[in-house]
């Protein structure tokens, strides 16, 4: 019976549990057995695995977080520890790997292919959503919508109090989940790393609230612009004698990454994971599945390699048309 081994590797994400259901069952669909390995790149190392069948995915579709656990595997960057995970990978008789990660999760993994010659097969996921050369990573919907409702619980205190809240969303180097959440949410400011905002803008828009007798505003920060701390500070010592009240702030943190996943998400991950395993039937090698224009399709793994997605201007500028 031909084997695939299937990992899940780098930051958690809803949708990652949809994604192992959709390719352990459509490998089951064609007669080939799901070897899960546990933890990630630790578990190639360790040779700790799991056998997956149909049962074994079962119930797990809606479920948060991975049911193979994932974590970061410093002793993959040593040629050895690799030789070590191919060797176990091919003492299983394994034909395929099957990664569920981020760029750095595929760069890892395309060293078995350069290496050893293993077939290696990326699907993209990240709350971040800034994977290059596919539009859409598992995970982002849920980590908008968990956002989302945050700040709209957000908004009726800063509503209420009518005040000027900062509020600080995930997204490491990339501004997609500022931007989305802000659009939803219908942001006063919302502040990416890809298009700065100069201080003075900001405190213009503050202040343009503030006189529109609008009296409360949202901002949006992206963390890879500023910690909320850091620019609530800011903001409360430049702005003190202007009478807007005092600036607060809230870091909303792994709420965004966890919990059920939306059916935007269970859907996204259900296709990737059937595309994936569907591809590589067909004999396609070392891919990773790209969303692109509406449509799943196979680009090769080293396109992710070196660089992150940037948001469309265009989009930016919607929220600045519906904000201030
Ligand atoms: O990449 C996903 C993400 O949640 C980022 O938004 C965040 O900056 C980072 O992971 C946090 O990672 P960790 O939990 O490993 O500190």
């Amino acid at each position: 019976m031909k084997k695939i081994g299937l990992i899940t590797s780098g930051g958690d994400c809803p949708g990652l549990n949809a994604c192992i259901r959709a390719v352990v069952r459509t490998a089951n669909y064609y007669g080939i057995q799901t070897v899960g390995f546990i933890r990630g790149f630790k578990g190639l190392i360790e040779n700790d695995y799991t056998i997956l069948d149909y049962k074994s995915v079962a119930g797990i579709l809606q479920r948060g977080g991975t049911i193979l656990l994932t974590a970061r595997e410093p002793r993959f960057k040593d040629y050895e520890f690799r030789k070590k995970a191919y060797e176990n990978i091919k003492s299983l008789d394994i034909d395929a790997l099957f990664v569920i990660g981020g760029n750095g999760s595929f760069q890892g993994a395309y060293l078995l292919q350069k290496e050893f010659g293993l077939n290696v097969i990326g699907i993209p996921k990240t709350i971040d959503n800034d994977i290059f050369g596919t539009q859409y990573a598992i995970g982002f919907d849920t980590a908008v919508n968990n956002a989302m409702e945050s700040i709209d619980k957000i908004k009726d205190t800063t509503m209420s109090h009518e005040r000027i809240f900062i509020v600080e969303v995930m997204g490491r180097d990339s501004g997609f989940i500022a931007l989305e959440v802000g659009m939803a949410t219908g942001a006063e400011i919302t502040l990416i790393p890809e298009y700065p905002l100069p201080l003075h803008v900001i405190e213009e828009k503050i202040l343009k609230a503030k006189k529109m007798e609008k009296g409360f505003a949202i901002i949006v920060l992206a963390e890879g612009v500023a910690s909320a701390k850091e620019l609530a500070e800011i903001l409360n010592e430049r702005l003190k004698d202007k009478d807007v009240g005092e600036i607060r702030y809230q870091v909303l943190g792994y709420i965004q990454r966890g919990g059920s996943p939306t059916a935007y998400d269970r859907i996204m991950a259900s296709k990737f994971g059937v595309f994936a395993v569907e591809k590589y039937m067909e004999g396609e090698k070392n891919f990773m599945v790209a969303f692109e224009d509406g449509k799943i399709l196979s680009k090769p793994l080293e396109i992710s390699f070196g660089k992150i997605r940037v948001p469309n201007i265009k989009e930016y500028e919607i929220n600045n048309i519906l904000s201030l």
